[in-house]
């Protein structure tokens, strides 16, 4: 049993969206070491990388597409096995924030409306903070001792595939370190985005078909809607960059341009940008009605990139370009998304 659901595991014999969800918060703070534990300034840096108010959008999808495949609350084998997966995959998100800010890549001193953890911590114990949750991440999927056992070992695979060097975050990440003797292109960004994001969203929604039971061709189905989604959202987080500040994201924004990073936004423009993303979202919405037996938990999701994408307004066609259109609008113009899902439903 996963340490800090006992109650849930215990009480209940069917797990709902929400009683996962609930479980979740509780698991991830005891599946991290505790600070009064050796070395315990090295576990208090992994618990405020961890738990500084997140979105928690990744498990949360997981535990939506969960929901969404198997069209009724989960056995209590498989809900602990999408519970591990989860905070897995969430721990493995902070871990590639905390390096992330760090001076050698982002330079960053605000993340989730609180100081980075080198700020606070040290360099030093950062990147280690950092190494320390990504092992961490694998020893929770390791530790399942439920009747699915080649279900977890799948999940771990998939799980470093989305970590690793060739086509997970690290890869992702070195790629901002390749030179571009030609100027950048779209091909480019999509690679690296593909790469440093939509890996962990592929992840997260794969793991729910594979925790669940669905058979090879749905886990694939459900790894591309993961894809585009994770697309999606980081086309959401370059225009983040471009036109916000750290007030309202709660993060050091404006590095993209400071730094010269594949912005999908910097590379296309924006409203490009916003086209790019609204299809990408079309397309996974249309895929979600076609593969899900239930798909509302995952639709209600996606309406909340929404918010997001809310705060922004585009001022021009190419973000600060001399030239560009002097029309400011709001990017979301009044829920791209939400229109989509609505449109999707009806028709
Ligand atoms: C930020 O991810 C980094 C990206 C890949 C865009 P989130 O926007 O999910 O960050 P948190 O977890 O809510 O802080
Ligand atoms: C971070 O990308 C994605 C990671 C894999 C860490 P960004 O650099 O665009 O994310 P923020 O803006 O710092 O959250
Ligand atoms: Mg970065
Ligand atoms: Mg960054």
């Amino acid at each position: 049993m996963l340490q800090g659901t006992e109650d849930y595991f215990s009480r209940q014999t069917k797990y709902d969206g929400f009683a996962l969800n609930q479980a979740f918060e509780r698991a991830l703070v005891c599946a991290l070491p505790s600070d009064e534990d050796a070395p315990g300034h090295l576990h208090a840096a992994m618990r405020h990388a961890v738990l500084n108010g997140g979105k928690r959008i990744r498990p949360r999808l997981m535990i939506a597409t969960a929901e969404a495949c198997f069209g009724r609350p989960l056995e209590e084998d498989e809900a602990e096995l999408v519970l591990r997966a989860a905070i897995a995959v969430e721990l493995i998100h902070s871990a590639s924030l905390v390096h992330d800010d760090l001076p050698c890549f982002d330079d960053a001193d605000l993340r989730r409306g609180k100081p980075t953890v080198h700020k606070v911590y040290s360099v030093p114990l950062a990147v280690l903070a950092g190494d320390a949750l990504i092992t961490q991440a694998f020893e929770i999927i390791a530790d399942y001792e439920g009747k699915h056992q080649r279900r977890a070992l799948q999940l771990a695979r998939i799980l470093a595939r989305a970590t690793g060097s060739q086509r997970g975050i690290i890869g992702g990440q070195s790629l901002e370190l390749a030179p571009q003797d030609n100027g950048m292109s779209m091909e480019f960004v999509e690679d690296y985005h593909e790469k440093k994001t939509a890996a962990l969203f592929d992840f997260s929604m794969r793991a729910a078909a594979i925790a669940t039971g669905e058979s090879h061709e749905q886990q694939e189905h459900w790894g591309d809607v993961g894809i585009r989604l994770g697309l999606a959202f980081q086309l959401i987080d370059d225009l983040l960059d471009l036109y916000l500040d750290e007030e309202a994201t709660g993060k050091t924004t404006g590095r993209d341009r400071a730094l010269q990073r594949p912005n999908g936004a910097l590379v296309e423009g924006s409203n490009e940008t916003v086209k790019r993303l609204s299809r990408l979202i079309d397309e996974a919405c249309g895929q979600v009605f076609e593969l899900a037996r239930k798909p509302d938990p995952v639709l209600r999701l996606m309406e909340s990139f929404d918010s997001m994408l809310m705060k922004v307004e585009i001022s021009g066609g190419h973000a600060g370009e001399a030239g560009a259109p002097k029309e400011s609008r709001n990017a979301a113009q009044s829920g791209i998304f939400t229109a989509r899902v609505a449109a999707a439903a009806v028709g």
